[in-house]
């Protein structure tokens, strides 16, 4: 189909019909000119597809279908490849369905622990979730499926997220709460992006020229569509011209209607609907071209799949005495009603209607001497006495303990955010109790988003199980037998307590203002910088091999910010078994004068498997970026020349290797002088200097004169090093008041004008 042709065929209210959806989930057709409408439906970590009785926070059932690993897991995995499986198979089970978007990745920075809707969040760092939403917006889109990147841009809370501003200033959202979106448009292409409900500094997402149209297409030069996120339009007309393509689900007409009457009236161009519309027949054809409805959904397949995929995701945290892995034969008691009753997925328009379910008991029926007991009532956070009871004895029976244990649905959902990070107390009373009474337990957790640990030194083992997806069972049984190797990291800090983390003076913000004061410090930012001690850091996961780095090679020790650098380092796996290691390369800015710098930034990753004695070199390459920061002067990124250490990391806090690399910055800082502008910012820019030191000359000898009044005394107690280092921050209007009435205001203008004249 030729859009632009057809598009200029359309009446106008053809046209402004299409700018919003039909009902929930479709878009309409205009049927004269053979004009199709598709559906989408939720992700992201499967197919939510409504038919009927349509919501947009998963009350009402969909079609069954397969729950993968929610985002919080499968961004663990570290595994660019595992995310690129999961999105091939969205995309065929897409196809299948007859589905042409699927409504994901959902990619907002996990600014707090609190927020409701971590689970479906990637990561507290923009590069892991820039490249992991990349590589699974490859994966569905190679099927002919579009994503859409939700929710653009800084919804990092659910309180109040129709109403709330979230209050950045330009450096932060540029290096924190932008770059996964840009990602997605740069290496990802995504089809399409959904707005956010929330205002950026006082204005809507669905009207925010800069972010739709400026930043998002101009500069990054996305041809996605804009889709608003379900009833994020608060004034359509704008919204079009804004660059907001599709208002879903639709009003009705309502808005519709609003668009055309703009339009005739004069007060918005035609050719603003005409972008619109080509944009969303555009990416539409790409779907209705390629329409795949015979490609098979084997669900029992995919929720195999899912349970191996999961297996990948868990990240072991602790291992004292090397607990795990359970050994066939060993007693087992399993405790917590979890154990049978999984939690595997969040609750809101994410919520998959699972064909199956595999629990941790269903997954261990054929092992022998594996007793259960229920332990707690998720349902409940009061101690039930005899199920206390009945679970010690049955620990006490065991040779070794795993309490499953988490948050209950209520705890964390779309919708509202959580107010503290506590585990229901009769969990922690269970561990605590069984902890008491026997050496060997391990906690597996089921949550979306980090906990307080009370009882972390009293246990052996801790694994995160996150929201594994629907066949969690599996996957746990395979990481606590040993049949697979723990592999995945933490993609966000585990804290030790709420107060530790960067935004809890602010987060939630007040009435509809949300300040995110600790800017670019978010996550391992901000502990790494306050040297705060947490319960496990960023990129942390233990393993049942061990791995040894060695011969880290920098192609140079000296580039400028145009080259880029090629990274190699050996990773050898010195265990006895095979298992996969990630690398994890950071690079640390030595001194800054600009502008305050995190300690360290992930700005690599790569995940290697290894047979024991097996080594792999993996090689990275950086680039400007990977040195830059946000210039708020000079808007765009900036290289400071200096030294940066390129260091590979364990996790967050761990440095095995570094090496140094001298960066030269080759963008010279502009600096526009005035009255205010001191000597330190003066003395970077030697043809201003000469301007300025010729004019001092000229007023040496009064100076002269004056300085012989000073007493000796005087002259002693003031050093020439002292006198210089003071100097640093004299504005340049001191020269009226220090001068001797040798200069006046017009002398100081012109001074400053002659200065600006020259680079
Ligand atoms: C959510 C989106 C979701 C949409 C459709 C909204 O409430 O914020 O993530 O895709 O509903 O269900």
């Amino acid at each position: 189909m030729d859009v632009k042709n057809v598009v200029s065929q359309m009446t106008l209210e053809e046209k402004c019909s299409l700018l919003s959806g039909a009902d929930f989930w479709h878009t309409r057709s205009v049927e004269r000119l053979g004009v199709k409408g598709i559906m989408v439906s939720d992700g992201p970590h499967g197919l939510r597809k409504q038919d009927d009785q349509a919501d947009h926070l998963g009350i009402n059932d969909s079609i069954k279908a397969v729950c993968f690993p929610a985002a919080c897991a499968s961004t663990s995995s570290f595994d660019r490849n595992l995310v690129r499986t999961l999105g091939e198979t969205i995309g065929d089970e897409c196809q299948h369905e007859k589905v042409a978007i699927n409504l994901g990745p959902a990619i907002n920075i996990k600014r707090s622990p609190l927020c409701g809707r971590n689970f479906e969040y990637m990561s507290e760092d923009p590069y892991l979730a820039g490249e992991m939403a990349a590589s699974l917006i490859q994966g569905v889109q190679s099927k002919n499926i579009g994503v859409s990147v939700k929710h653009f841009a800084a919804n990092n809370q659910e309180h109040r997220r129709m109403s709330s501003s979230s209050e950045i200033d330009e450096r932060t959202l540029r290096e924190i709460y932008l770059p996964a979106f840009e990602a997605a448009a740069k290496k990802g292409h995504a089809w399409t992006y959904m707005c956010s409900y929330n205002k950026i500094n006082g204005v809507h997402s669905d009207v925010n020229k800069w972010l739709l149209t400026d930043v998002l297409r101009k500069e990054w030069g996305s041809d996605a569509y804009v889709m608003s996120d379900w009833g994020a339009v608060t004034d359509r007309v704008a919204g079009v011209a804004a660059g907001l393509d599709l208002e879903m689900p639709g009003s009705g007409g309502v808005n519709d209607a609003e668009v055309v009457k703009a339009v005739r009236e004069g007060r918005l161009a035609e050719a603003d609907v005409d972008a619109c519309v080509e944009r969303i027949l555009t990416i539409h054809q790409r779907y209705l071209e390629n329409a795949k409805p015979e490609t098979p959904w084997d669900q029992e397949k995919d929720h195999a799949l899912a349970g191996k995929l999961a297996a990948d995701c868990l990240v072991l945290l602790k291992n004292e005495g090397n607990i795990l892995p359970l050994k066939q034969g060993e007693k087992i008691a399993i405790i917590g009603e979890f154990a049978q009753k999984p939690r595997f997925q969040g609750g809101g328009s994410s919520h998959i209607n699972s064909f199956k379910v595999t629990s941790l008991l269903d997954a261990v029926a054929d092992i022998p001497n594996v007793t259960y007991a229920q332990g707690y009532r998720i349902l409940s956070d009061e101690v039930d006495e005899a199920l206390q009871a009945e679970a010690l004895a049955a620990a006490k029976q065991a040779d070794k303990v795993v309490i499953v244990a988490g948050l209950p649905d209520s705890y964390e959902s779309e919708g509202y955010d959580r107010d503290h990070m506590r585990m229901p107390a009769n969990q922690n009373a269970l561990i605590e109790v069984i902890a008491a009474e026997h050496q060997q337990v391990v906690v597996l957790l089921y949550n979306g988003s980090p906990v307080e640990m009370p009882w972390l030194d009293k246990v052996q083992g801790v694994l995160e199980g996150y929201l594994a997806g629907q066949n969690v069972g599996t996957a746990n049984r395979a990481v606590l037998w040993g049949e697979v190797n723990p592999s995945a990291r933490l993609a966000e800090t585990m804290p030790i307590r709420l107060e530790d983390t960067p935004s809890y003076l602010s987060f939630g913000g007040e009435a509809n203002t949300a300040v995110y004061s600790e800017g670019i410090f978010v996550g391992y930012r901000y502990y790494t910088k306050k040297k705060l001690a947490v319960n496990f850091p960023f990129g942390y996961g233990l393993s049942y091999t061990t791995f040894e780095y060695c011969n880290l090679r920098l192609e140079k020790d000296q580039i400028k910010d145009t080259d880029t650098l090629q990274v190699c380092v050996d990773v050898k796996n010195t265990g006895s078994v095979a298992g996969k290691e990630v690398v994890q390369l950071y690079v640390s800015d030595r001194e800054s004068a600009e502008v305050f710098r995190p300690v360290r930034e992930l700005k690599g990753f790569d995940k290697v498997e290894l047979q024991p004695g097996e080594t792999k070199t993996v090689s990275f390459t950086l680039d400007k970026r990977s040195f830059a920061f946000w210039n708020v002067n000079t808007k765009d990124w900036f290289v400071e020349t200096g030294v940066f250490d390129i260091q590979i990391c364990k996790n967050a806090e761990e440095v095995v290797l570094s090496a140094p690399v001298t960066v030269e910055g080759t963008v010279p800082l502009p600096i526009l002088v005035d009255e205010d502008t001191i000597m330190m910012d003066l003395k970077k820019h030697p043809a201003k200097m000469a301007i300025l030191r010729k004019a001092r000359e000229a007023m040496r000898p009064a100076q002269e004169e004056e300085k012989k009044e000073e007493s000796a005394a005087a002259s002693e107690a003031i050093t020439e090093d002292m006198n210089e280092a003071m100097e640093r921050y004299s504005p340049l209007r001191n020269m009226i008041s220090f001068s001797g009435g040798q200069a006046n205001h017009e002398d100081l203008k012109q001074l400053i004008d002659a200065m600006n004249a020259v680079e």
